[in-house]
């Protein structure tokens, strides 16, 4: 991406770096995340930031940068909470250290509402998370918005370096992004970030990698890989996209994801495993040894049909990438595999025959790529689906009866969900089997059958997530098909948990 002008984020350890680069990108700028080893590859920047990080300066080993390299840009540069403290001394003040902490929200008060204020209100709220403070400030440096105490958050030196104390990145500094769009407006060649530019730049340089050689990539039908294989395709490239259907599938699930791809027009090869990994599961009861088990047959099955490849192309995603980047310090990105034994592919990235195309993007980019791409709306909206499939919503042993059941119930929830219109407002929707025996009557029989437990949740990040008030009406009519519908249940239930402390999937 070196042609189009972008931000450069340096990361100094902060929990919130990532969300800097979300924000300028909605601004509509490109931004990408540098680790501080990097700094010498950040290419031309139009602007950067030097993010917030939990160090203080005054440690004897705390992060540091080559103030001349940075100055020899000559671009804006913005430095948030340790940024700015590091800028500070750098432009010769100082910085008070202290093992008082502020957390939480404060008052900004711009000295004027100009320049990195413009259009600001006059007291504005603000998040703050340090210990240390700017103390003695240099010759060249103006304090342009104080706390409601008085005390300077944010600093100016010269024409076009700023420092904020306080984290604009978060939702909860109320006018944050305001104050990045009016830093980036202080660069000269910011150039907007368009989704078609970086589609044609992906292509050529798909084209430019793979050349005559073979790619081979998973798809699972949800939205990453599926972006994934129709982007490879588009480039022309000689690409064979495998579809393992480990039977763990939703119902009728395998051949939506072949129709789907036939309506795009690109071609893929389904790999039928579901008796072995129904044999491989039969006993099994612990959540985290069936994981283990499909995740192990997954790559076997996978690489068995792969036989040499070539190249492999993964759909990992622009958060994978910099939580790797940020954990481990290294640029080595974490592989988006719902399993273990990674070792084979760890050896093909080591001689650099790993292509991941997506990885600069986040979910809702590669949404609007896959837009561009001419892939539908369905396709792109899918809930997220979890990689070991219905196994993870089938507490105990997994049978194909236990299965059954449960697509079937699934099928009918989200046939609801669809109809009503709430497919599209729920993240996550799911029907789990509780495998509990109760009492209930059929006709003039006493029956003895399991329950189904019905979630829907709504989430950002899959981290935290909400149950979702649907409509009696819906759970009602949901649960009279299921009850009448689904052979071997009796009793429907809606799961009013939140995660924490549950998770969303049952296991
Ligand atoms: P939990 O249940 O941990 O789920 O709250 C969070 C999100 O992750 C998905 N999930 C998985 N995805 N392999 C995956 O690829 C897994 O083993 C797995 N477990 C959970 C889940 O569907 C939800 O979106």
């Amino acid at each position: 991406m070196e042609e189009i002008q972008h931000v450069a984020v340096l990361d100094f350890g902060s929990q919130y770096t990532q969300l800097i680069v979300r924000r300028v990108r909605e601004l509509g700028y490109f931004a990408k995340l540098y680790a501080l080893e990097e700094f010498p590859d950040i290419g031309k920047p139009g602007a950067i930031i030097l993010s917030g990080g939990p160090r203080s300066t005054s440690e004897p080993d705390a992060p540091d940068i080559d103030f001349d390299a940075l100055q020899a840009f000559g671009v804006p540069v913005l430095g948030v909470c340790y940024g700015m403290q590091l800028l500070n001394i750098k432009f010769g003040g100082s910085v008070q250290a202290s093992d008082k902490r502020e957390y939480g929200p404060a008052k900004l008060v711009p000295a004027e509402t100009k320049g990195l204020y413009e259009g600001l209100s006059r007291e504005s709220q603000v998040w703050m998370s340090h210990s240390d403070t700017v103390s003695d400030l240099p010759s060249n440096c103006q304090v342009i918005a104080r706390n409601q105490h008085g005390t300077p958050v944010s600093l100016q030196w010269g024409e076009r370096w700023f420092g904020i104390q306080f984290h604009p990145e978060v939702t909860h500094s109320h006018e944050g992004t305001r104050i990045l769009h009016n830093f980036l407006l202080h660069a000269e060649k910011l150039e907007p970030f368009r989704i078609e530019d970086f589609k044609k730049e992906l292509l050529d340089g798909i084209r430019e990698t793979v050349g005559t050689k073979q790619v081979v990539c998973g798809v699972s039908g949800g939205v990453d890989s599926t972006v994934l294989a129709v982007l490879l395709h588009e480039a022309g490239v000689n690409m064979r996209a495998i579809f393992v259907d480990h039977g763990l599938m939703r119902k009728d699930e395998g051949d939506e994801v072949r129709n789907n791809f036939h309506r795009m027009g690109v071609p893929i090869e389904t790999v039928d495993a579901s008796e072995r990994f129904l044999t491989a599961l039969a006993g099994v009861t612990e959540p985290e040894k069936k994981r283990e088990i499909i995740g192990n047959l997954f790559i076997d099955v996978f690489w068995d049909s792969v036989g040499n490849a070539e190249l492999l192309a993964q759909g990992t995603l622009y958060p994978d990438v910099i939580e790797s980047a940020s954990n481990a310090k290294s640029k080595a990105s974490k592989i988006k595999t719902h399993h273990n034994r990674v070792d084979r592919i760890l050896e093909l990235q080591a001689q650099g025959k790993v292509l991941e195309p997506l990885a600069e993007l986040f979910k809702d980019e590669v949404r609007a790529l896959g837009t561009s791409l001419g892939i539908p709306h369905d396709i792109l909206h899918r809930h997220p689906f979890p990689g070991p499939g219905l196994a993870v919503r089938c507490p105990g042993e997994v049978t194909e009866e236990r299965l059954e059941i449960i697509r079937n119930c699934d099928a009918i929830f989200i046939g609801h969900l669809k109809e009503s219109g709430w497919y599209d407002r729920v993240w996550q929707a799911y029907a789990g089997l509780v495998p509990v025996k109760t009492v209930g009557v059929k006709g003039d029989e006493r029956s003895y059958e399991w329950a189904i437990s019905l979630r829907a949740v709504i989430s950002e990040d899959a981290m935290t997530a909400d149950w979702v008030e649907l409509p009696y009406s819906l759970l009602r009519e949901t649960s009279n098909d299921i009850l009448n519908g689904v052979k071997g249940i009796n009793r429907v239930l809606y799961d009013v948990s939140t995660k924490p402390p549950a998770s969303i999937e049952w296991e």
